[in-house]
Formats: structure tokens, sequence, C-alpha cells
């Protein structure tokens, strides 16, 4: 998630922050804010847009904006759409206190119903108020800033990066770091908090890396740091020597590779505080309103673009296998021309991580106007898609920068997962089933952090098709979507003209094509129809095709059988897609970086298609 930088020194601060949130800006946010501490009280400035709109303000006020402590802040909404009242910095119920945060307070609402009726009002809809006034609470009981984080911190779950200020001890910034990065900078007579060191490495070098569970206290003299439970920790300065460009990408060489490898924390972050593996259940927030639709719905219509409708093709098969809902899914652009037959017994999920592609909002307008229910999994909060939609759920992705897709797929696919288990127990599955479905999707992370650790055989094939001038790709059931994916990276970054096929129907005209330069990459979990694949490969190397297995870790038949086999963990048969993708998104990266192409903005492709 987005973006913090706290200042604590001799100089006006403010133009220090400012800087420092231009220099997070590639992080992706929607708002931008900053607290001073002057004079014994606040001074806030916050605003949805740009840091350049939050600039402007700044530079229209008296120049009595200045300050030697503040912080500021860009933020990613997760909770709350993006509006001035849900920008940070937030205060607590006496506005004696400030707070300002990257992550999700995952028991929020429960905090918040708590302070609600002890007689806390809120001005906005995030979880990051409820968080400071929580804060506040634990000061009116402690009189001290660093034990009220701590004791507040102790009562919250989910991920935090956050910066604490308050006119009660007006020396002093408390920083907190669990699941969201955060650094502190060490300088001469001053010091900094930020989300990572591109947003201040014009002022030191010196950087501290908090880990998850600890909290900062810093002053102009220098910092101590200690754990939730007040624990001292030591912590070792280090010197930054990566360049700003590689900080900006986390010492990731692209943007996509970067994200390729966040998908355990984000696959994690869609079902933070939504899958109850205990129960084998699934809460969702965003669909409790629309319960009675979607259980009584004649059937689901699925309508997306590009990645987004590959996701859709994957959703089908958990719906219809798991869920045993009659599923439809169709390209937005498609759909929206075609005067589909919509009734208001049918249920139309949109499908879009920006929110905002044109043919995927005006398939919403279409559905709506016929009186469906009209449901978004998206990943930026307060976009037009989840706006114009009665309900949905959000994927927390957090921005993708890239514009090939990738993280964001498999959280779609992960929300899919969630949402067709709580509909398969609300349709009778029993506690049981449900807790060795909700088992599997819990083990999701662990198995895709397998798969990213051991990338040297997809490296190496990478290197023997980059010249390549065509691919074919295959797969089987849930995993033709997978083909169709993999086909689709592979385009997109490295121009190289690619198909996705099922396996079965590459016999009806593709298998034309087979000769002994074709690579064919084959999705081949061991799952209910690994044999007819099998079949399917016999046939590819009948034809002398150079055959690239996806295979389970287990399988040693397929050795025998492909010139490369790159080994993915097993899972659930419908949530392989969201484990079997992952090598391919890989290989398509090594290849167009093999080819040098622009693998972060390709030629020809937005990130966003907000035109027909
Ligand atoms: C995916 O790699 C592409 N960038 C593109 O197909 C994308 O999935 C499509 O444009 C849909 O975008 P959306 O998910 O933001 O609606
Ligand atoms: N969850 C908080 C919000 O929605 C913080 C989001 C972020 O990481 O920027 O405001």
């Amino acid at each position: 998630m987005c973006g913090i930088i706290g200042y604590i020194g001799e100089k006006n601060c403010v133009p220090i922050l400012l800087e420092g949130l231009r220099r997070l800006e590639y992080r992706g946010y929607d708002s931008a804010g900053i607290a001073l501490i002057k004079d014994g009280r606040f001074h806030i400035q916050k605003k949805a847009g740009k840091v350049s709109d939050l600039a402007e303000a700044i530079r229209l006020l008296d120049g009595t904006f200045t300050a030697t402590l503040g912080m500021g802040h860009t933020r990613w909404a997760t909770h709350g759409e993006p509006n001035d009242a849900n920008a940070h910095p937030h205060w607590d119920a006496t506005k004696k206190i400030a707070v300002i945060h990257n992550g999700i307070i995952e028991n929020y609402a429960a905090i918040r119903t708590k302070l609600v009726r002890d007689g806390h009002t809120f001005t906005g809809k995030t979880d990051t108020e409820v968080l400071a006034h929580l804060i506040g609470v634990m000061y009116e009981e402690s009189k001290d800033l660093t034990t009220a984080v701590r004791h507040a911190l102790a009562e919250v779950e989910g991920t935090y990066g956050l910066v604490v200020l308050s006119v009660h001890e007006p020396d002093k910034m408390i920083a907190a770091r669990k699941g969201s990065p955060l650094i502190l900078g060490v300088g001469e007579g001053e010091n900094f908090v930020a989300s990572d060191a591109s947003a201040i490495v014009d002022h030191t070098r010196n950087v501290v890396y908090l880990d998850d569970g600890e909290i900062a206290v810093v002053t102009r003299e220098g910092f101590r740091t200690v754990t939730i439970d007040d624990v001292s920790v030591t912590k070792q300065v280090q010197e930054v020597t990566l360049e700003l460009s590689q900080i900006e990408r986390g010492g990731y060489e692209h943007f996509m590779l970067k994200e390729i490898n966040e998908q355990p924390e984000t696959i994690t972050n869609a079902m933070r505080g939504r899958l109850l593996v205990d129960q084998g259940n699934v809460v969702l927030g965003g669909l409790r309103h629309v319960m009675d639709k979607l259980l009584c719905a004649r059937r689901f219509v699925i309508t997306a673009c590009g990645t987004s409708w590959h996701a859709g093709l994957v959703g089908k098969y958990m719906f219809e296998q798991i869920a045993k809902m009659p599923t439809e899914v169709e390209y937005a652009s498609e759909f929206r021309y075609r005067n589909p037959i919509i009734r208001s017994d049918d249920v139309v999920f949109l499908i879009s991580q920006s929110g905002e592609t044109a043919d995927t909002l005006a398939a919403a307008r279409e559905a709506k106007a016929k009186h469906a229910t009209v449901l978004g999994i998206v990943n930026v909060v307060g976009s037009s898609i989840a706006r114009e939609s009665h309900g949905g759920v959000y994927i927390h992705a957090g921005p993708e920068i890239g514009v090939a897709s990738t993280k964001a797929f498999t959280s779609q696919l992960t929300v899919l997962a969630l949402i067709t288990l709580m509909l398969a127990r609300a349709r009778g599955m029993s506690e049981a089933d449900g807790r060795v479905l909700a088992e599997e999707i819990a083990s999701l992370p662990d198995k895709v952090r397998a798969i990213l650790r051991n990338t040297e055989t997809i490296k190496a094939i990478a290197h023997e098709f980059k010249d390549t001038p065509t691919a074919l790709y295959l797969g089987r059931g849930a995993n033709f979507p997978v083909a169709l994916e993999g086909a689709l990276k592979l385009k997109e970054i490295s121009y190289i003209h690619a198909e996705g096929y099922p396996a079965a129907e590459m016999k009806h005209g593709p298998i034309a094509l087979i000769d002994e330069a074709m690579p064919v990459v084959v999705v081949v979990p061991k799952d209910a129809i690994y044999e007819k694949v099998m079949s399917n490969i016999q046939e590819v190397r009948a034809r002398k095709g150079r055959i690239i297995a996806v295979a389970n870790e287990d399988d040693d038949e397929i050795e025998g059988l492909a010139e490369f086999v790159i080994r993915v963990p097993r899972t659930y048969g419908f949530f392989g897609p969201i484990i079997n993708v992952i090598p391919l998104q890989l290989l398509a990266y090594y290849i167009a970086v093999a080819r040098g192409t622009n693998v972060d903005q390709p030629r020809n492709l937005a990130k966003s298609v907000t035109v027909e």
C-alpha cells in the first residue's frame, strides 16, 4: 500500500515532506495529506487527488504552514472512498493525536462499533480513523503516547505501517510496522520515517529497517525501538546502496517482477479477515446485503476484459462445480452491444482491476438497466465500476503498476474462490467439506512462494525460446483460461504471437501449426483430466513439437514426455489456476527481458482502457 514520510529536525519540513511524497507517487495512490505540529497545535492539509494538488493548496495558504515536525501520507484507499474526509492524517476524538497509516486494520469494524457505543463519532469511513480514536482512548488511560500506541496495536488485527504525532508530546514521532514496509532515516540533528528509502535518500542514506511488531520512538536526537510488549529492540543502522530507480521498484528490475513476487502477500491480503478456516467458511461484507439475490439467482453472468475475463472463465468453473450455480462468461465489449437477455433474477459480476475499463463499465450499466443485481470484483476502491455496482468485493492487491496484470489476476481468482466457498456453504456444503476447501485456500500463498523460490528452470526455458516467432499454450478445464492468460502475457510484453487453446481442441486446427520449432506450453496438473492432457501431449510429440510442461512436483510420468518441466505444488483442482499461472507470468517476463522490450509499459498498451 502507499506512502509515508515523517520528519523531525531543525528545518521547515513541508518541502521535505512534499518532495518525499512525490518520490512515493510511483506506488500508486488516490489522496494525499500532511500534518504539522507547531506552537503546540496541529496544522493539517489533506485532500483527494495528486500530491501536486496538495502542494498547490499549501502554496495558496498564508505562508504559516511551516514546522520542524511533520508527516505526510499518500493513500491507496482500502476502506472508504478516495475523498477529502477519508484522506490521511486522521485525528483521535480529542484532535490531539494524528495518525497516518498504510495497510488494513482487519478488525476495525468491531473496534468502531465499540467506540461508537462509547460515544465516538467519525468523520470518514476509513479503518485508519478508527485506529486513531483507539490510540486516543489508550492515551487517556496511560497519558503516554508510546504506551498508548503499544496498547492500541495490541488490540489490532491486520497490517500497518504508521506514524503517530501528538501535541501532548510534540518532540517525537511514533512509528510502527506490521506487514507494511517502514524505515527510519538517521540524519544529523534530524531523523525521518518513510515507507521506503526513495522518499529520504536525498537527505540520508543511513536507514533502519523496522521489522514486523516493532515500534520506534523518533526524536531529533535519535531513536529507540521496542516491541508491542515494550521489550527493547536493538536495530542496526545500514547504508542504502541502491539507486533511486531501484529503490522505487523494491530492488526489482521491473515493477512487473516486483508484483509477481508480491503475490504471496497480495493473495493473503485478498483473504485477510474474510476466510474463516476453522469454520470452513467465508465472510464478505460487501455481499452481505445481496446474499438473497445470490442464493436465489437464476444464473450468474461474469463479464470483463482481458486478463480479468480470463479470471471470469476460471470463476465459472468454481461457481458451477463447487457452488452449483449456472454461470456464463462474456467479453464486456460483446455483452454491452448484443442486447443480452438479462433478467432481474440474474446476478452479473464485473471483474476489473482498474474499475474504470470502459467496456466493463458499460456492461455494468447495461446489466443494471435490465434490473440484474450487479456486483464488482475490483481492485481500485471508489472506482467507477465499484461505485456503480450494487455491492462487491475489493481484491486488496494494492496498486498494480505494471501494465501487464499479474498480482491482480491471482487476487481476482482468490476472491472468486472465497465467493464460491461462501455460496457453497450457504447452499448446504458441510462444515467439514468447507474446512477442507478453506485450508486449501489458506495454503495458496506458501505454494506460490515455493514457485517463486525456484525460477532457474523458467529462466533457462526463456533463454531457449526468446527468439521464437510463435508459441502455443494448452490447458483443459479450469486451466484452459490459464493457457489463455499465459499466451496473453507473452503477447503483451514480448510481442511474440502466442495462442491459448483448449488442449483437446488443438486437434481441430492448431495442430497443423506444430513442428519441431514450435514451443507448446501445456498446463498438466494431476487432476481428474490429467490422462486426457497427457494424451494431448503425445499428439504434440508425434508432430515433434517442443513441449514445456507445467506439472506437479509428484508427477513422475511427465519427464519422459516433455522437453522442459516446470514443477508446481499440487492444490485443489479449481484453485490450481492460482498456482499454475505463476510460471507463465515469469516465463513471459524473462523472455521479454531477454528481448529488451519495455516490460512495465509495453508498446500500444494502457494500464486502464478507459476508451472503447
Ligand atoms: C492485462 O495484462 C491487460 N493489461 C488487460 O488485458 C487488462 O486485463 C484489461 O484491459 C482489463 O483491465 P481491468 O481489469 O482494469 O478492467
Ligand atoms: N486502509 C487505509 C485506508 O483505506 C490505508 C490505505 C493505504 O494503505 O493507503 O485509508
